[in-house]
């Protein structure tokens, strides 16, 4: 999100005539974009920050300017100025239109300058982030803010209110990516499944052919439910993700971050549909255990996610899945961190990314429930979730051996210039040598390169990453329309057991 976000700030001050330079030493005004989700992520800014000073004394030429951005700017406001001299700029997530501003008025009086206003309606939505030129893969930011409200997480109080782009905005801007080169996009929000668009005018639904589907919707996933009041009007995620499959068969679709209980049966069918929407969900479970979720306000029972786990892999049985986990949040037992690995053994995660709790202030656990558990045991915790999803995800990834995967070819790999890195459907990274193959729409043989879709076979695997043999460049219709009737054949031997 931040990535994006940071990109959405170089287009809005490109235009403006500012020019983004390649080295440090050459910047005169320096922005940092922040997070405020745990302790650790703020700590590392103020750690940054005291290098600014010295840089802003010790340059040959002078650093002039120093902006704090995003979300610890949101969270701490004026308090950041107190609590460093270095900065001068104080932006908070809904106010990057208002930078050039800021820069000017700080440079014309003097005084520190600051704008931390939310909105209920920034979407920056005609905003075309900047992209680099080689870049195969984008993000598209679809919604802004969260009110789920969990109870640990500071983001509804630094993102503020959630507000959807309107559709047509996206399905343009994924066009004019595709029309430069990017082969997949990752539509983000905080809370991307439950995007509603309520701007999006009924002539316009009525050219887009949705005049059916934009029948009042309030439903959320079976068994699971929200502290605000349902939601019943606009278009819902389902409609915006079948539109953007539409565009074309050569896109490949991501989406980040969902909550559980916006995989309607609905967003289920679209997935099942459209083969170019990436068999890889991240479904955030946090914990595993029914009296820790309820603590956390997260809104469902480890049934309840089991249940949507059950039924995603009966639409899609050869789906990925990641997550998210807390450790040590208010009140955790042994037996509570046990019913998380319980759940971790049963649905067995690709990836998981896992947080010690930290305590952030505004949130209802900070007012209500007490930070009690040690520190060493939320380690202890995220050491033990880790030794499993790690021995989980290779006997995940060992069973891709021998098997054939669509390689979308991203860059160079890091280790070694001689080979290709890129990533399956499914979102696990391959590397790949750097040979020629045959492409089969072109009928030659020709080097393979960023931006290639890559039949190969995967040679071997460990947790995080695949070996794999290029066997031909194709197309992602082309190889998906052979592999439908494996993934239909998938289907009904999972309804079968
Ligand atoms: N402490 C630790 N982890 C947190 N997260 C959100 N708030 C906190 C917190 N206070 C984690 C959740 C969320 C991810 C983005 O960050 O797991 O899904
Ligand atoms: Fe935070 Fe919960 Fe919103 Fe995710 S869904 S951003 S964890 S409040």
């Amino acid at each position: 999100m931040n990535e994006n976000d940071s990109s959405i700030v170089a287009s809005i001050l490109t235009d403006y005539g500012y020019r983004i330079v390649s080295s440090e030493d050459d910047a005169r005004i320096y922005l940092l974009m922040t997070c405020a989700i745990r302790d650790s992520a703020e700590s590392k800014i103020w750690g940054r920050l005291n290098h600014l000073k010295s840089l802003k004394k010790n340059r040959s030429h002078p650093l002039e300017q120093i902006g704090l951005l995003g979300c610890m700017a949101e969270r701490l406001k004026e308090k950041v100025l107190s609590s460093s001299e270095a900065v001068d700029i104080v932006a908070g997530p809904d106010t990057y239109r208002d930078l050039p501003r800021l820069f000017a008025v700080n440079k014309l009086t003097g005084e520190k300058a600051i704008n931390c206003l939310l909105s209920f309606d920034e979407t920056y939505s005609d905003i075309r982030p900047v992209t680099n030129q080689n870049d195969v893969t984008s993000y598209i930011s679809i919604t802004r803010g969260c009110d789920n409200l969990c109870s640990y997480c500071v983001v509804p109080f630094t993102r503020g209110r959630e507000r959807s782009r309107p559709l047509t905005t996206i399905l343009d801007e994924v066009r004019d990516l595709m029309s430069r080169g990017i082969k997949e996009v990752t539509l983000l929000g905080q809370n991307v499944n439950s995007y509603r668009d309520i701007q999006t005018a009924p002539e316009q639904i009525n050219r887009l052919d949705l005049t059916d589907v934009v029948k009042a919707k309030e439903n959320f996933a079976t068994g699971f439910k929200t502290v605000y009041k349902p939601r019943t009007k606009g278009l819902t995620f389902d409609v915006l993700l079948e539109e953007v499959a539409k565009i074309s068969p050569e896109l490949r679709i991501r989406f980040t971050s969902p909550h559980p209980k916006d995989f309607t049966d609905e967003v289920i069918e679209v997935m099942r549909r459209y083969p170019n929407i990436s068999r890889c969900i991240h479904l955030p479970a946090q914990s595993g255990s029914d009296a820790v979720l309820e603590r956390m306000r997260r809104g469902y029972t480890k049934k309840a996610y089991l249940d949507l786990v059950g039924r995603l892999r009966c639409s899609m049985p050869d789906l990925a899945l990641t997550s998210d986990f807390i450790t040590g949040f208010s009140g955790e037992s042994e037996e509570d961190h046990l019913a998380t690995i319980d759940l971790i053994q049963k649905v067995k995660y690709n990836f998981i990314y896992m947080f010690a709790y930290s305590e952030r202030d505004k949130t209802h656990a900070f007012h209500n429930l007490k930070d009690d558990v040690e520190h060493e045991v939320k380690l202890r915790r995220l050491r033990e979730i880790n030794d499993l999803f790690r021995q989980q995800a290779t006997e995940l990834n060992n069973k891709l051996i021998g098997t054939h995967q669509l390689v979308l070819i991203e860059s160079e790999s890091r280790r070694a210039g001689s080979d290709w890195q890129g990533r399956i459907d499914s979102n696990v990274k391959a590397i790949i040598p750097k040979t020629n193959v045959y492409n089969t729409e072109e009928k030659i043989e020709r080097p393979i390169g960023p931006g290639d879709y890559v039949e190969c076979l995967i040679t071997s695997a460990n947790s995080q990453t695949l070996k794999a043999e290029p066997l031909a460049i194709t197309t992602q219709a082309e190889y998906q329309r052979r592999e439908r009737s494996t993934e239909l054949e998938q289907q009904q031997n999972y309804r079968m057991r």
